[in-house]
C-alpha cells in the first residue's frame, strides 16, 4: 500500500495496522457498531478478517459470535462474510444480505427490524445495551483528527460517541471530493432536553462537515482501496414503467388541481427497480426545480441532478450502481453544493419529514383490500429485508405512496390479498396504492370504499373476481360491517400458497 496520505493527524498515522491485528481487538460476545448503509461506506477489510478469525475459532471448537449494529444493509464483505462464518448472534436494524437472511429465517440469528430513525435515539436511551466497538469507514482524517465521512453516514456519529473503542477504515477508493458534502448535526438530545431541529429546507446545512472522535479512543486504523458494492439496476421493464406512468399522471393531476406545487414537494424514494423507473420518468415529466429529502441517492437521483431537474438532494447514503458510482466519482466536485449526506436520525426524522411535506414512495410485499401494507414478511413469517425507513416516511409524509407489481412469483401470488399476513403500515399510513394495473387514491375513503377502489384499480384481473367475491360474502356474513372480514378465510390465500405453491384457487 502507498503512503497513508489520507491520514493527516501525525499521532493517528502510528495506529495503522493490518486488518487481522485490528480484528484481534474484538472479543467474542461483544457489540460492534459498524458503518454502512446499503452497499455504501461499510468497513470492508476488518469484517472479512474477523470472519476468518471466527472460522478459525469455530474450527478449534471455541464459540465466537458478535452482535452487529449498522446503519442499514451493508455489503457481502460484512454481512455476508460474518453470516457465512456463523459469527453473528444478533443484528439490527436492517438486512438485505441473502446469507444473513437465511440464517435469520433458520432461527440462527436474532434480528431486530427497526424504524431507521429510531436506532440512534434508542442507543442513547440505553435500551439496546452497551456498545463495545465502533468500526467505521471514513474517507480521510484531518490534521486535527476530524473524520471526513465516506459514502454513508447512517449511525456513525452515534457509534463514535457511544463505543468504548474505535477502529477506523480509511478508504482511498472514495473520492476526496466527498469532503464538505456531509452535514453532521450535533444538536440532538433526549427528553426533556430535546429541542426543535432547525431544518426547514432540504438543502439547508445545520451541522458540520466532519465527524468528531477523541483520537485517544481510536485503537486501530486500517487502510483500504476497496470499492463500495451496490447492485446494478435492471432496466425498467413494462411493469415498472406502467407503475411509474400511473404515478406520474397522479402527480401531474395533483399539480393541476393545485394540491401540489409545480416543483412538487421533497421526494423520498425507496430503492429498487420500480422506484428507479419513477425517477427515470421524472426526467421526462414537466416538473422543474425538484428537491429530494430521502434516505439514499440512487442512480435515478443522480440522473435528475445531472439533468438539472433536481436542484438538491439530501440523504444519509449513496446507493449507486458501479457504473453510476464511477460517474459520480469522476465529477463529484460538480455535485458538492447540491448533495448533502446527514445522520439517519436526521434524514429520516419524523419531525422533518412532516415539516417538509415529503412525497413518500416505497415498495411493498403485499397490501390488503383495506389498504394495510406488509413490507417485510413473506407469508407472514419469512423476513425479506426489513421496514427500513419506510415507516419513518409513510406515517409523516404529505402523501404516502406505495407501489408494487400486482403479482409476484410468475403470477402465483397476488400482491392484493383479503388480509395482509403481517402489518408494517396501517391503512391510515397508506394514502395511495399503485400497481401496473392502476392507481387507487385512498385519501378520505372509508374501509369498504377502499376495498372497491383497490380491487378495481390495483388488483390483477386474474385475482379480481375472487377478491370481489370475498368482499361480497364478507359484507353479508362477517361479525361487523365496518371492515368486513371472514376470519376463517382471511389468510386462506397464504395458506393455499404454502400448501400448493400458488394462491390461485
Ligand atoms: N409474496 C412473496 N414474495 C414476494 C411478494 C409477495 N407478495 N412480493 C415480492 N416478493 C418477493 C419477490 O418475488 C422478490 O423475491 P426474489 O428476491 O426471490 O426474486 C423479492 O420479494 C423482492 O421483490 P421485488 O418485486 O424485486 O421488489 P423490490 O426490489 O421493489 O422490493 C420490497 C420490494 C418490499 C422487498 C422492498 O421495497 C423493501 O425491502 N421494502 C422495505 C424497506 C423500504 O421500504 N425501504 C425504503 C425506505 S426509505
Amino acid at each position: 500500500m502507498s503512503a497513508p496520505h489520507r491520514i493527516l493527524h501525525p499521532d493517528l498515522r502510528a495506529r495503522v495496522m493490518s486488518p487481522e491485528d485490528a480484528a484481534g481487538l474484538i472479543a467474542s460476545g461483544t457489540t460492534i457498531g459498524m458503518s454502512g448503509f446499503t452497499g455504501s461506506g461499510y468497513p470492508k477489510r476488518v469484517p472479512l478478517a474477523l470472519a476468518q478469525r471466527i472460522e478459525a475459532e469455530h474450527a478449534a471448537g471455541r464459540p465466537f459470535r458478535v452482535r452487529i449494529w449498522t446503519g442499514a444493509s451493508t455489503g457481502p464483505e460484512l454481512d455476508g462474510a460474518l453470516a457465512r462464518a456463523d459469527g453473528v448472534e444478533y443484528r439490527l436494524p436492517y438486512n438485505s444480505d441473502p446469507i444473513a437472511r437465511e440464517k435469520i429465517n433458520a432461527g440462527r440469528m436474532h434480528y431486530v427490524d427497526m424504524h431507521l430513525s429510531q436506532v440512534a435515539p434508542m442507543a442513547w436511551q440505553g435500551f439496546l445495551g452497551p456498545l463495545d466497538t465502533a468500526l467505521i469507514e471514513v474517507s480521510g482524517i484531518t490534521e486535527d483528527g476530524a473524520l471526513i465521512p465516506s459514502t454513508s453516514i447512517g449511525n456513525n456519529k452515534t457509534w463514535l460517541e457511544r463505543a468504548g473503542q474505535v477502529i477506523l477504515e480509511v478508504n482511498r477508493w472514495q473520492s476526496e471530493a466527498l469532503s464538505g458534502m456531509h452535514d453532521i448535526y450535533y444538536g440532538t438530545a433526549l427528553p426533556p432536553d430535546r429541542v426543535p431541529i432547525p431544518l426547514v429546507r432540504p438543502g439547508q446545512r445545520i451541522g458540520q462537515p466532519t465527524l468528531r472522535c477523541d483520537p485517544d479512543r481510536i485503537v486501530a486504523i486500517v487502510e483500504t482501496d476497496a470499492p463500495d458494492r451496490n447492485q446494478p439496476f435492471a432496466a425498467p421493464d413494462g411493469v415498472a414503467e406502467a407503475i411509474a406512468g400511473h404515478l406520474l399522471d397522479f402527480l401531474r393531476d395533483e399539480v393541476r388541481r393545485g394540491r401540489l406545487p409545480p416543483s412538487l414537494l421533497p421526494l423520498q424514494s425507496g430503492v429498487g427497480n420500480v422506484t428507479n423507473a419513477v425517477l427515470a420518468g421524472l426526467l421526462e415529466a414537466p416538473f422543474e426545480g425538484l428537491t429530494a429529502y430521502t434516505e439514499v441517492i440512487q442512480d435515478g437521483m443522480l440522473d435528475l441532478l445531472e439533468s438539472g431537474k433536481l436542484s438538491v438532494a439530501s440523504a444519509t447514503a449513496f446507493s449507486l450502481s458501479p457504473e453510476a458510482a464511477d460517474r459520480f466519482n469522476a465529477q463529484a466536485e460538480r455535485f458538492r453544493d447540491r448533495l448533502i449526506l446527514r445522520p439517519q436520525e436526521i434524514s429520516n426524522h419524523p419531525e422533518l419529514v412532516r415539516r417538509l411535506g415529503c412525497l413518500a414512495m416505497n415498495g411493498l410485499i403485499e397490501a390488503d383490500i383495506y389498504g394495510n401494507v406488509n413490507s417485510t414478511h413473506v407469508m407472514g413469517s419469512r423476513i425479506q429485508n426489513g421496514i427500513g425507513g419506510s415507516g419513518d416516511f409513510a406515517r409523516n409524509a404529505y402523501v404516502s405512496i406505495f407501489m408494487t407489481p400486482s403479482t409476484a412469483k410468475g403470477g402465483a401470488i397476488s400482491a392484493i390479498v383479503p388480509k395482509v399476513s403481517h402489518v408494517d403500515h396501517i391503512a391510515q399510513d397508506v394514502q395511495v396504492l399503485v400497481t401496473e394495473q392502476g392507481l387507487a387514491d385512498l385519501r378520505g375513503l372509508a374501509p369498504r370504499q377502499r376495498a372497491l377502489a383497490i380491487i378495481e384499480k390495483c388488483a390483477h384481473p386474474d385475482f379480481r373476481p375472487a377478491l370481489a367475491d370475498y368482499v361480497a360474502r364478507a359484507e353479508s356474513g362477517s361479525f361487523g360491517g365496518h371492515a368486513p372480514t371472514l376470519l376463517d378465510e382471511a389468510l386462506s390465500w397464504h395458506a393455499r400458497f404454502v400448501r400448493t405453491g400458488s394462491m390461485r384457487p
